[in-house]
């Protein structure tokens, strides 16, 4: 029986501290909640509890291993008021935790997926929906609420170190996938996180290099994925990005995280940091960057400071708070969810699978077709990653899952033969030269390629003579914290270049093929040795069923249907933003001009007339597709115009074709790109001789541009041309139609003003 004199006395205290009765958080009483709270409990409820302090990042508040080791971070428990702590794991190609916790004997696997850009380049939206379902599922049944999920920056450069992890070149593709992948991990009832919001795009001096661009280039291209997703999923929480723009940190922009992205975009959830992200905590609080993590000592004391002194409001305090709790409360661990620590990993794999096979790009098949190669083909298969095939990137991006499956596995499971011989010799070589290289201790810590063995004529002769064709695996892997380089990583070794050429002329000689599969993070150059090789196909970092996928493309049981979401040029001079990328100083960048400004990627190749290597939007198949009967609504637009287009497949075997729509708007007084992507369409699997009509709808929105002087996307009037094809350099089907007068899409508010 609790004595009343010790209640009247609490009550009376917590009087006197100003603090109503404890309410125990739910839905409906939000800010009695926030009125609960101390200043103190305030000010550390802005930030999260942090990673364990082993993490090497630097100081974080507390080191509790959460319930769930391995996660990024948490949100503060406050048990007091019924507030449990929020779990927040990344990442973009699955969930990433430890798999080893102590005194456990079984292991924590999640799954590795295929990567942001072979995703992009299966142009599938309800495949991708399926890879993020599968990721929202592990998600919760490992006792995470939010994936730190999708990264969607832009490719604007090749050589950035995080590309593996974006989608595209294209803000359409962009948001058209990323907003698949949120529905896909939403609909299982936890949150995502869009990032790096905005213009995170290059790892040189992330944490402090200012992107320096037109109004019109980051309404148009660095913003208007984010915007996409934003308007039609409503993510759980964005995360801001470590970088200026145009002179401000992100996180703490008014302008982009309130202005943009709450009054003219309608965002309702949560905005957290980047991990350790910035100095001025008090300025990230006011901008509406409401959560810090993963939560470090010093943000407590600067935002006391910042409010003892006016610089910092209450209200702004409280409004953060309220947009944390309004996050908790839909959250499983707030909801009592009882997970299962048991996802279908199995099923899981297959989902992997067949969306690296999706995702592949075949660049070259030779004019008589060498791929798919019959089964029991004998297969001289070369390069270090046929057998240390690359499943992801490296940083936080990376998923650590129980068995990779490599090329060499995936073409034996497929019944080809690899001889004894040289699965040994290559397993023996990859040993001794890991062996050589530094341990790996940190996610974060670059992986060093393995150099590939230098193989002499009379070695080729020898495989020639026992093999029916070779099949050369050249690897590249990169991530988090730093760019890559021209020589080292777009450009191919000496080694590689010397293993592709002998090889090709031993085996050319005896009549014999060679096949190049492509196991890379990004972009390489693939036009100076493309001519010496009869097929290409880019495996891109296909996830944990890697070599399975591989596999399924290379004999035939998948049709390989993937397009290129970034443009491969001819060389590096050619991408736009060669000659200002990563910034100035060289040696350590504070800022980067985006002087390509509007024209990244296709953009840039087809309005200046630069032919690349291989075009955006790009890929062969295993058939042929006839376009034909492209059909307009109407000459004029009015509201909205549809297209119809019938794609046939004229060839032999099933396949499917992404449909591409590009649009050619009016010049006016600002340059437009000759063509941009505005619509696709992936079709269903079509068998020899079946078609499909697509349909196109295209709003005012996608004929607009954005001017910076009126603050306002505009539809031009004047003269269109649809362009219909399977690439952005091959129209089959073109139309026009006409706007008659102007239309202002939307206003917005200018950076200056
Ligand atoms: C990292 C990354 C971000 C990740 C976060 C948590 O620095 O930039 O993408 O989600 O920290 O690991």
């Amino acid at each position: 029986m609790v004595n009343i004199k010790t209640v009247l006395l609490s009550v009376a205290c917590m009087m006197a501290l100003g603090v109503s009765a404890q309410p125990k958080l739910s839905k409906a009483n939000i800010k009695d909640v926030v009125k609960a709270m101390t200043l103190d409990e305030k000010i550390e409820f802005l930030h999260g509890i942090g990673m364990p302090a082993a993490s090497g990042s630097g100081p974080v508040t507390g080191s509790v291993q959460g319930k769930v080791p391995g996660a990024a971070g948490e949100t503060q428990r406050m048990e007091r008021l019924g507030i449990p702590a929020i779990i927040m794991a990344d990442g973009p190609a699955g969930l990433r935790i430890d798999t080893i916790r102590s005194g456990e004997k079984r292991r924590y696997y999640t799954t590795a997926f295929p990567t942001g850009t072979i995703l992009a380049s299966t142009w599938n939206t309800s495949l991708v929906e399926e890879v993020g379902n599968a990721m929202g599922n592990e998600t919760k049944e490992y006792g995470v609420d939010i994936l730190l999920a999708p990264g969607m920056n832009i490719q604007r450069n090749l050589l950035c170190g995080r590309n593996y992890e974006y989608y595209s070149e294209d803000p359409y593709l962009t948001g058209h996938i990323a907003a698949a992948m949120v529905n896909g991990v939403q609909k299982n009832g936890v949150g995502t996180s869009v990032k790096h919001f905005a213009a995170n795009n290059q790892e040189t001096r992330r944490a402090s290099v200012d992107a320096r661009m037109s109004e019109r280039a980051l309404r148009e291209i660095y913003l208007r994925a984010f915007q996409y997703v934003v308007k039609t999923t409503q993510p759980w929480t964005v995360m801001s990005s470590y970088n200026k723009l145009n002179g401000t940190f992100t996180a703490e922009s008014k302008y982009l995280l309130t202005t943009i992205l709450r009054d003219e975009w309608g965002f309702k959830g949560m905005v957290t940091t980047d991990w350790f992200s910035g100095k001025d905590f008090a300025a990230q609080v006011a901008a509406g960057n409401d959560l810090m993590m993963p939560g470090r000592p010093n943000e407590t004391e600067q935002i006391k400071a910042a409010i003892a002194n006016g610089t910092l409001s209450m209200e702004e305090v409280d409004r953060n708070i309220e947009r944390i709790l309004e996050l908790v409360v839909k959250c499983p661990s707030f909801l009592g969810y009882k997970y299962s620590d048991n996802p279908d990993l199995k099923a899981h794999a297959e989902v992997s699978r067949n969306a690296a096979t999706e995702g592949m790009v075949l660049l070259k098949n030779g004019l008589t077709p060498v791929l798919p190669l019959k089964k029991g083909m004998s297969v001289a298969l070369l390069g270090n990653y046929s057998y240390k095939t690359i499943v992801g990137g490296t940083g936080s991006g990376e998923v650590p899952s129980a068995h990779n499956v490599s090329i060499a596995e995936g073409l034996q499971n497929a019944g080809f033969t690899i001889n004894k011989e040289l699965v040994a010799l290559h397993a023996k070589y990859i040993a001794e030269e890991v062996a050589k290289l530094p341990p790996r201790t940190q996610i974060i810590q670059k992986v060093e390629a393995i150099p590939e063995r230098l193989w002499t004529k009379d070695e080729l002769q020898q495989l020639v003579a026992n093999n029916d064709i070779a099949v050369i695996t050249i690897g590249r892997i990169a991530g988090e914290g730093r760019d890559r380089k021209v020589d080292a990583d777009y450009q191919l070794s000496e080694a590689e270049l010397a293993m592709l050429n002998n090889a090709s002329e031993v085996f050319h000689a005896k009549g014999k093929k060679v096949v190049a599969i492509l196991n890379i993070d990004g972009v390489i150059d693939a036009s100076t040795w493309a001519d010496k090789v009869d097929a290409i196909l880019v495996a891109w970092l296909p996830g944990v069923q890697a070599g399975n996928a591989v596999a399924d493309v290379v004999c035939g049981k998948v049709n390989p249907s993937g397009k290129l979401a970034i443009t491969f040029p001819k060389a590096y001079e050619d991408v736009p933003s060669a000659k200002d990328f990563p910034g100035v100083p060289a040696k350590k960048p504070q800022y980067c001009e985006y002087n390509d400004d509007i024209f990244v990627g296709y953009r840039y190749h087809n309005t200046k007339n630069v032919e690349p290597a291989y075009p955006f939007g790009y890929g062969l198949s295993y058939t042929t597709f006839s376009m034909s009967g492209l059909k307009l609504s109407g000459k004029t637009f009015n509201n909205k115009m549809t297209a119809t287009v019938t794609v046939k497949n004229t060839g032999k075997v099933d396949g499917k074709e992404v449909v591409q729509l590009y649009l050619s708007a009016p010049v006016t007084s600002q340059e437009k790109p000759s063509e941009e992507l505005k619509g696709f369409v992936k079709t269903k699997l079509l068998k020899p001789g079946e078609q499909q009509v697509i349909t196109f709808t295209l709003s005012a929105d996608d004929l607009a541009s954005y001017y910076p002087d009126q603050s306002s996307w505009i539809a031009d009037k004047g003269t269109y041309t649809v362009k219909v094809g399977n690439s952005s350099r091959n129209f089959l089907q073109e139309a026009t139609f006409t706007l008659k007068n102007d239309i202002v899409t939307e206003k917005c508010h200018g950076m200056k003003n």
